[in-house]
């Protein structure tokens, strides 16, 4: 994935808002999530408020790597393979597309111009695919049959 400059200063300046408010912001994103898919809940643990911390501060530190993606490929492997022992499968990355639009819809109000949405989209759906690819390589053998 490539973003470009422009794209780059949009996540960084809705980003850097969004952080002012970093437990509403983890509160916006996780309520939507369970209200859209209630079994997420019981994956999580029962207090959410260190969870949305860890959350905001990781999206901060790919936030601030962004002209840098490469550079982040070991610790996104290892966050995504820790997510393999959370039960997180696949299929559950295309979940948090909806709960991050509304997050940022909800947090930033008027500054989230569809420029701003386009570029979360973007950077989310490289991030999401870099941890994919990482925890979950294809099968070498798939379609190979002995019998
Ligand atoms: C953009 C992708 C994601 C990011 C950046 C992210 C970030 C994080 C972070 C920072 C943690 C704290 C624990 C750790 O560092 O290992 C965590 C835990 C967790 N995440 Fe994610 N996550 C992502 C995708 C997902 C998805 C798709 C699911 C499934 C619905 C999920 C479910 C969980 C669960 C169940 C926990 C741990 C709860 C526990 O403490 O037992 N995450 N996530």
């Amino acid at each position: 994935m490539q973003l470009t400059n422009d794209e780059i200063d949009l996540l960084r300046t809705s980003f850097r808002q969004v952080a002012t408010t970093p437990g509403t912001a983890a509160s916006l994103f996780y309520d939507r999530l369970f209200a859209n898919i209630p079994a997420a809940r019981a994956m999580f643990p029962s207090d959410m408020d260190a969870q949305g911390s860890k959350l905001i501060s990781t999206l901060g530190v790919v936030v601030s790597q962004l002209h840098a993606l490469d550079r982040m490929q070991p610790m996104l492997a290892a966050l995504a393979k820790r997510h393999v022992g959370y039960g997180v499968v696949p299929d559950h990355y295309a979940l948090l597309f909806e709960p991050l639009d509304w997050m940022l819809r909800q947090s930033l109000g008027d500054r989230c111009t569809p420029e701003v949405a386009a570029a979360w989209t973007k950077a989310f759906t490289g991030l999401t695919a870099a941890m994919i690819a990482a925890a979950y390589p294809p099968d070498r053998h798939a379609g190979v049959s002995i019998n």
